[in-house]
């Protein structure tokens, strides 16, 4: 009885805080499955593919990505492109050469271009710098269960344009259930069938905004899938060493304890 008082009484309690922060301006992310989360997770090579494309032919156009080396679209574990698409895909950029002092060709070692557009951030790192989930008050278990929220945060961004716009000091702002404050300058970039895939997947607004959002997970953490397998490379190490000290332990205490219970 007691008990389920206490455990309706933190209900009552993270409900209202829940309640408390909706009202407090933060946008609204709703929680996605993607395939790299969890302990086991791991990226989706087609996914990360598809969402390669729809940053080039859509994002590209205003965001950069100057953090992310081309050759890595060609690691094991990320999109995983052959070498000569690589190649192909790095000669579709010009990148400024301090050495020449002039634009030449990108090369696979170059990176990603910076911004085109001064008021767009690059996105390089965007699905780590932002956050999707948070609370209940200072207790962390959404985080827990649903993980930090950036790559949700930004399909929630991505399709949460309600078509309203407005003007304010000569810039279009549109409403967007998402952004922190509900208006942003971006313009809806994505509408649905945008880009075409050749895998034959769904182009809806809320795929490439799904697939666009796993790439710049990658971008922003790209080495995850070996930090995940050295984290359990690690406890499966530190389980077998628990046994075998727990076995020595018993071995050398078997003398001294054999005594007592005789
Ligand atoms: C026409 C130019 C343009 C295109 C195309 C564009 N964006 Fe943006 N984006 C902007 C601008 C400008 C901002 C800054 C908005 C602001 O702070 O009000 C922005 C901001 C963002 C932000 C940061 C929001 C925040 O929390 O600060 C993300 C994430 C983003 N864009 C993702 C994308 C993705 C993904 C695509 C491709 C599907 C894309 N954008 C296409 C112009 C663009």
């Amino acid at each position: 009885m007691f008990k389920k008082l206490a455990i309706s009484a933190v209900a009552a309690l993270t409900l209202s805080t829940g309640a408390a922060m909706a009202a407090g301006g933060a946008g609204q992310v709703e929680d996605v499955d993607f395939s790299f989360e969890g302990p086991f997770g791991a990226f989706d090579q087609n996914q990360l593919q598809r969402g390669l494309q729809v940053y080039t032919e859509v994002c590209a156009a205003c965001h950069g990505l100057k953090y992310v080396p081309l050759r890595t679209l060609g690691d094991e574990g990320g999109p995983h492109l052959p070498e000569d698409q690589v190649r192909a895909y790095a000669a579709g950029y010009d990148v400024y050469d301090a050495e020449l002092d002039e634009f030449r060709t990108a090369k696979p070692t170059d990176h990603f271009p910076g911004s085109n557009l001064e008021a767009a951030p690059d996105l390089s790192m965007m699905a780590k710098a932002r956050a999707g989930f948070s609370g209940p008050y200072g207790t962390g278990l959404n985080q827990l269960f649903k993980g930090m929220g950036g790559p949700e945060y930004i399909v929630s961004l991505l399709v949460g344009y309600t078509g309203e716009t407005k003007t304010q000091a000569g810039v279009t702002l549109y409403e967007n259930t998402a952004f922190p404050g509900g208006w942003i300058s971006m313009a809806p970039p994505l509408y649905g069938e945008d880009v075409d895939y050749a895998d034959g997947h769904s182009n809806s607004m809320q795929s490439e905004a799904e697939d666009v959002a796993a790439f710049l997970m990658w971008t922003a953490e790209p080495k995850m899938m070996a930090r995940k397998q050295a984290g359990l490379t690690g406890v499966i190490f530190l389980t077998v060493l628990t046994v075998l000290l727990y076995l020595t332990n018993k071995r050398i205490w078997a003398p001294v304890k054999g005594k007592k219970t005789s």
